[in-house]
């Protein structure tokens, strides 16, 4: 057939599809086929702003290197990222909610023990952060596997600074009772960065680029489902305009302030103010193996 209107080139595409022997690829592709046209047809698209998208998205992917991954970045802004762990972490309640992983996690973190300061030398007001990994039954979970990264009194990750110098991440074991303890500085809200097209967009759309202050965790257990969140500020001004959605009510933490000269939880008396932050971490059972040494199993670029 030739001589396609604006309606049937829709099937017709789709008809290519007839001898594609993957059945999860043809309903992606014939999925995405189907609302792409449906979205053209709907914003009477111009051949003008086709082709600005067209290079939009090559700039992107300029732009993307081991360091920074731009794509992550617009599928964040867009809700795309949030919208995916929604519809593959549908969680009892009372469980720990996931939220989005983000660009800036580093596979093999150094490791440390329970107590040690994984701040690393990151500047920051000191923060004693505790809690235990537990079951849906409340039972803990011992030798969990916890994997733990951070911004810090600047708003920048370890990874945007020229240094390899990893600092404000780490990873570590909770107890045999499912408890766990570390030392590190008090992250703060920071905006995502802005230096290329996501930023663009933003500003074309007089959105602003900031995330509340959060420690993100990734958690692994053998027999539970690798939980992937995030422990915000709850008094951070951000929570309810996130610019990657990725704030639930359940994982506000309370970063408690102390005045300097209270004792900090590993019974050091502070000569500075320090913040204190108990968050206990609720996984579900899976049925797949838990991969404890590398939890994400793939890499994730800064
Ligand atoms: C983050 O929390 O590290 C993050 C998430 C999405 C986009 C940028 C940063
Ligand atoms: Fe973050």
């Amino acid at each position: 057939m030739i001589n396609y209107d604006e309606i049937n080139i829709t099937d017709a595409v789709n008809a290519r599809l007839a001898d594609c022997q993957n059945p999860r690829l043809k309903q992606l592709v014939s999925g995405l086929t189907r609302h792409l046209h449906d979205f053209a047809r709907e914003v009477e698209l111009t051949e003008q702003e086709w082709e600005f998208a067209i290079q939009y998205l090559t700039e992107t992917g300029k732009i993307c290197s081991d360091k920074r991954q731009e794509f992550i970045l617009l599928s964040d802004v867009l809700g795309m990222s949030m919208l995916t762990v929604l519809l593959n972490n549908r969680k009892p309640q009372g469980a720990t909610e996931a939220t989005v992983f983000g660009p800036f996690h580093v596979e093999n973190a150094p490791w440390y023990d329970n107590g040690d300061d994984i701040g690393n030398g990151a500047a920051g007001q000191p923060c004693f952060a505790s809690g235990t990994v537990r079951n849906m039954d409340g039972v803990p979970i011992a030798h969990a596997v916890l994997d733990v990264w951070h911004s810090d009194e600047d708003g920048f990750y370890d990874v945007q600074y020229p240094s390899d110098k990893l600092a404000g991440r780490g990873r570590l074991r909770a107890d045999e009772n499912g408890n766990f303890h570390f030392r590190t500085i008090k992250p703060v809200a920071y905006p995502i960065p802005t230096d290329g097209p996501v930023g663009k967009l933003l500003q074309g759309t007089s959105r602003h680029p900031w995330r509340p202050a959060h420690i993100h965790f990734m958690v692994a257990a053998e027999g539970y489902s690798t939980l992937i969140t995030h422990v915000f500020d709850k008094t951070d001004p951000y929570l309810k305009s996130d610019a990657v959605f990725g704030v639930r009510s359940s994982l506000l933490g309370d970063y408690q302030y102390h005045e300097a000269g209270e004792i900090a939880p590993d019974g050091t008396i502070m000569d500075e103010p320090f913040y204190t932050m108990h968050y206990d971490l609720i996984m579900t059972e899976s049925m797949a193996p838990a991969n404890t040494a590398n939890p994400q199993g793939s890499t994730a670029a800064a």
